[in-house]
């Protein structure tokens, strides 16, 4: 396994980590799954995986994770997420404590806000105040003062968002958690870089492999959950064009002797702001396969072809696109051509 340094200790962290949403989807509870998300676990920690991602709004996820994770916990750079957009101390101690109790922990190492108000977003009427900041700030200082966080992280935060903070916040909060893979580049910008850099903060990507779009197993005519046909890459004409990126990716991996899942996540690993790149996982060959993207060398020739057709792809988007459909504008997905009355939402 191959790691990388997080805050101001230099916390080893996974390069791949473990994403848990697909834990907590409907049927969890089903026959023999909790043992196959046993597996899961054992096998990612047995592998050298650290980090292991999930979210108060992941359905029983964190109560799945409580249980397997029993007796070992401390093995483990546990993230969990608070949803909402109160960031009151007495608010957010409530809601931590819940996430403790169903993670069947005291503490975690990293606690994230999983969104930033977004004035639309949900109907929601306003965007960050400054207050908001404040709240989050003084709230994180003093959870990891009592000791029940060792880390905050804000996710889906953008550019605009992290500059409103002080910069002392900076030395609680240590990430932010972003959509970030071949097909989707928004915060792939200099400017968020040269942010990341100066403050101290590192990326986690998620959606790593875009829902699965990387690992070359669609086409035109699969089968797509709910949560793909909320995500604006699974949207024609926008699906058609994304195939052409992983086209590309399964002859780069056919000459290095790989799968796709292991070409794209070699291309995130690569990336220094990237501190993990988070897959979700629902059978236990998928994440042996993912494991060995860290073994994997890729020649700069490979690589820079890889950049290439993400780039052409991505360059094409508009600036302002958000990865769900129901983030974006009427006008935004017109131009796109993406039909905005699929109204899926997730
Ligand atoms: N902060 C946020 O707002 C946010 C949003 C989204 C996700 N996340 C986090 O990021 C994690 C991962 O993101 P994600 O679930 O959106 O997307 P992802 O990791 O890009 O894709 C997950 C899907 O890819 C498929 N897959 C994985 N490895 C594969 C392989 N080797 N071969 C074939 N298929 C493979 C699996 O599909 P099948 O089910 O078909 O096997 C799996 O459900 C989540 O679990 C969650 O922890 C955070």
């Amino acid at each position: 396994m191959l790691y990388k340094r997080l805050g101001r200790d230099g916390v080893e962290v996974s390069a791949i980590g473990l994403g848990t949403w697909e834990f907590g989807q409907t049927g969890a509870w089903g026959t023999g799954r909790i043992e196959n998300y046993k597996r899961i676990v054992d096998y990612a920690l047995d592998q050298g995986i650290n980090f292991i991602d999930t979210a108060e709004g992941y359905g029983r996820s964190e109560e799945i994770l409580g249980m397997i994770l029993e007796g070992r916990r401390d093995n483990v750079i546990l993230a969990t997420k608070i949803g909402g957009y109160d960031w009151r101390y007495e608010n957010m101690l409530k809601r931590l404590n819940k996430s403790l109790e169903r993670l069947r922990t005291d503490y975690v190492d990293l606690y994230q806000i999983h969104w930033p108000k977004i004035k639309g977003r949900y109907g929601y009427k306003s965007d960050m105040e400054p207050r908001d900041y404040r709240d989050i700030q003084d709230s994180m200082e003093r959870l990891q003062r009592e000791g029940l966080i060792r880390f905050g992280g804000l996710s889906n935060f953008r550019l605009a968002h992290l500059k409103n903070f002080d910069q002392e916040a900076f030395r609680v909060i240590v990430t932010d958690q972003v959509p970030y893979n071949l097909l989707w580049r928004s915060y792939d910008r200099p400017e968020i870089a040269e942010f990341c850099r100066k403050c101290g903060l590192k990326l986690i990507a998620y959606s790593s492999l875009a829902q699965g779009l990387l690992t070359g197993k669609y086409d035109a005519g699969s089968e797509l959950t709910m949560i793909q046909r909320a995500n604006v890459l699974f949207n024609e004409p926008v699906y058609s064009r994304a195939m052409k990126v992983v086209e590309a990716v399964k002859t780069v991996a056919e000459e290095a002797d790989a799968t796709p899942a292991q070409v794209s996540l070699r291309w995130l690993i690569e990336k220094e702001l990237t501190v993990t790149a988070l897959v979700g996982i629902r059978r236990v060959e998928e994440l042996e396969e993912n494991i060995r993207a860290t073994e994997l060398n890729l020649t700069r020739d490979q690589l820079k072809m890889l950049e290439d057709a993400s780039l052409s792809f991505w360059n094409g988007m508009p600036q302002n696109l958000e990865l769900w459909l129901h983030d974006n504008s009427k006008e935004t997905l017109e131009k796109l051509g993406v039909d905005s009355s699929a109204g899926y939402d997730i």
